[in-house]
């Protein structure tokens, strides 16, 4: 017998539970609480079924109730999104990258994207998604002082190349990437994704900058960072014969089962970003922009002090002085904040084991209610801990303290005893 495991990974859930939502102020860019609606629907029959095809014209029988959901994601993310076509079976922002290249591209195609030091995500790259799909891989010119792309030079990088596509959108991501620029200067036969994995609830919020309008061919995108939804992933576009090919791609290409169980989760975080999206979104930048200041006038070295620092969600700090990211990091988990190493622009690839910043994202505290005033205790939590070094077990419990004023999920509907799972 082995019980034992049962009670084992009760445990570690729980403990997990305590520790990240009730102990830690979490500051990873890309990670989220959803709201206890999203959470509790999550759980349901959905998660043993499958629905392979599109609604109403699945390959499986009983399917009906998803048909309904599914075609409810559609129409919510044409709303908020002003787009099309949507394609919402791509279980993942890696998957939806995978399914646009392929669809977008032929095998030994060039591609243009950012490096990982500029901030590219690894789908991105020869390593990933690129790679699998046979591309090959040019670094777009970046500017490090702006952290953007250098547009006149890549205008001359993509005269003299031939390429199928470019990415825009990463996942350190400061301001706004110059899709319009870029589009005007590109031929038609280069076509542009856009990456809103990171910025999805942002550009929901119409806070950040809108993709397609500004000439963004797709956008490929996760559902569970800025825009606080089930872990996933969406695909838009306004062009049908992409639509037709990327969908051909993610079924049956690349995906089978495509996670029923996150899509009535999806529409109520679409709905919940329609009512109160522009509210959550401009606290989350009004709070990074407080934090990198906070942070700044500490000592910090944090990025683009000459561009108020941030328009989005992050916050780039380098943190070479005080041991580099690795070190900073570790340090800030002991006094239980939860930040990520991350490599900045000038740091060559082969540093991403100690890579000179940490990246810092307002994502989830601000999802739990946190405003200015309590960036600026964040601020002072991390300049304790690394610039002062005190006693991380002494923050570690003040942090504990603190957290607990913020434990519930804003931005979202008041609503109770709605489980679907008591029949
Ligand atoms: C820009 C970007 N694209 C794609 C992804 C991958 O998304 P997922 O984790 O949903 O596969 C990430 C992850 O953080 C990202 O930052």
């Amino acid at each position: 017998m082995h019980e034992e495991y049962v009670k084992d990974m009760y445990d570690h859930v729980k403990k997990q539970n305590t520790w990240r939502k009730k102990e830690c102020i979490n500051l990873i860019a890309s990670e989220n609480v959803s709201s206890p609606l999203v959470d509790d629907i999550r759980i349901s029959d959905f998660m043993h079924r499958y629905a392979e095809g599109l609604p109403y014209q699945r390959y499986y029988q009983g399917t009906k109730y998803i048909d309904y959901i599914e075609n409810k994601v559609v129409e919510l993310a044409k709303k908020i999104f002003d787009v099309n076509f949507v394609e919402p079976r791509a279980i993942s922002g890696t998957v939806a990258n995978l399914a646009v290249f392929s669809a977008l591209t032929n095998h030994g195609d060039n591609i243009a994207t950012l490096s990982i030091p500029a901030g590219a995500h690894i789908s991105h790259l020869g390593v990933g998604c690129a790679g699998i799909c046979g591309l090959k891989q040019f670094d777009l010119p970046f500017d490090e002082k702006e952290m953007n792309i250098d547009v006149d030079k890549t205008i001359t990088l993509l005269d003299t190349n031939n390429f199928s596509l470019i990415v825009l959108g990463t996942s350190l991501f400061l301001f706004p990437a110059p899709v319009k620029e870029l589009k005007e200067a590109i031929g038609k036969e280069t076509k542009i994704v856009y990456d809103a994995a990171h910025v999805l609830g942002l550009i929901a919020a119409k806070e950040f900058q809108d993709p397609i309008r500004e000439g963004a061919d797709v956008i490929s995108s996760s559902t569970h960072k800025t825009l606080p939804g089930p872990q996933g992933g969406i695909i838009l576009t306004n062009n049908a014969e992409h639509y037709k090919k990327i969908s051909r791609a993610v079924f049956p290409g690349i995906v089978s089962n495509h996670h029923l169980a996150r899509l009535p989760g999806l529409v109520i975080a679409l709905a919940e970003m329609l009512d109160f999206g522009k509210e959550y979104a401009t606290q989350m930048i009004v709070n990074a922009k407080k934090l990198a200041e906070c942070l700044y006038e500490r000592g910090f070295q944090v990025l683009c002090e000459h561009k108020n620092f941030t328009k989005s969600h992050q916050v780039a700090v380098d943190v070479q002085n005080y041991g580099g990211g690795t070190k900073v990091a570790t340090k800030l988990e002991k006094a239980n904040i939860i930040c990520n190493k991350n490599l900045l622009p000038w740091d060559k690839p082969k540093k991403s084991l100690n890579p000179s910043g940490i990246r810092i994202g307002t994502t989830e505290m601000t999802h739990v209610g946190m405003k200015e005033k309590e960036m600026e205790r964040i601020a002072e939590f991390i300049t304790d801990t690394i610039i002062k070094e005190k006693d991380t077990e002494k923050i570690k419990k003040e942090i504990t303290e603190f957290k607990q004023d913020f434990l519930e999920v804003k931005y979202t509907y008041k609503l109770s005893n709605m489980s679907p799972n008591s029949i």
